[in-house]
């Protein structure tokens, strides 16, 4: 995990290669310490997360900071998916829960995505752990945080210093997912060249993605067709 480095001086290089690494290197983060985050850390991931791009400039979201113990394990409860928990809810000393706003903007579920992948890469600037939650329950999350009804909850976020590194899932190989100037279903990207190609951590990804669509399908149906644009 990189050093924090948002008040170091760079050259131009090291910004470049630090940014990519940064990007890289973030992580889901399921186990964190108990120290506190600072509200001026708050708000300074926060302030990132706003400068993501959105359709018109439109801005369409809500982020509810979450650090009251009671609210976080009530909405904990929700974050599960049978025998799948996210017990991270409730343990984070942060949760962020974006909100966007359905009557301001068709594009309000990009937009608070692109908010929260700048939050997460900015936590992780700073040297704290992010992972955005899925399963939850809306409607409970909703109540319990007095959300306006044409609001809807497009992701928690939780947010603390990691008690772990987790070590990287692995990525479909480059040449799989994408192509030149036409879809090209399979492995002819054209834009990939042997060196590029990745080692065997892509079978491994072959093997996870292959297991975890189903489950993929199942959420979807659960949660209904999406709202919205
Ligand atoms: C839309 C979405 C939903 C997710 N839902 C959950 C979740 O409910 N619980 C959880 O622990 N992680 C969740 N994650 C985190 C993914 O499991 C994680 O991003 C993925 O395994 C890749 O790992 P990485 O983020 O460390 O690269 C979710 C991520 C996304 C983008």
């Amino acid at each position: 995990m990189p050093k924090p480095f948002l008040n170091r001086k760079f050259s131009a290089g090291d910004l470049m290669t630090d940014l990519l690494h940064l990007i890289k290197s973030r992580r889901s983060v399921r186990r964190y310490k108990e120290k506190a985050v600072s509200r001026e850390t708050i708000l300074q991931i926060l302030d990132v997360a706003r400068w993501a791009p959105t359709g018109g400039n439109l801005q369409p979201w809500r982020f509810v900071v979450v650090t009251d113990p009671r609210l976080k394990e009530e909405i904990g409860r929700g974050a599960r998916f049978y025998f799948l928990k996210s017990h991270h809810v409730s343990e984070v000393p942060v949760l962020i829960v974006i909100c966007g706003d359905t009557r301001k903007s068709d594009w309000y579920k990009i937009d608070c995505s692109l908010a929260g992948e700048n939050l997460m890469i900015a936590a992780h600037a700073l040297g704290l752990g992010s992972c955005w939650i899925g399963i939850y329950d809306e409607e409970r999350v909703k109540e319990i945080l007095n959300i306006p009804d044409h609001f809807a909850v497009v992701g928690l976020v939780t947010l603390g210093y990691p008690a772990e590194i987790p070590k990287p899932p692995p990525r479909l190989d480059l040449e799989e997912v994408t192509s030149l100037n036409s879809f090209t279903p399979g492995k002819a990207s054209g834009l990939v060249s042997r060196s590029m190609k990745a080692g065997p951590l892509s079978v491994m990804g072959k093997v996870t993605g292959i297991l975890l669509r189903p489950i993929g399908r199942i959420l979807e149906k659960l949660k209904g067709s999406p709202r919205g644009g």
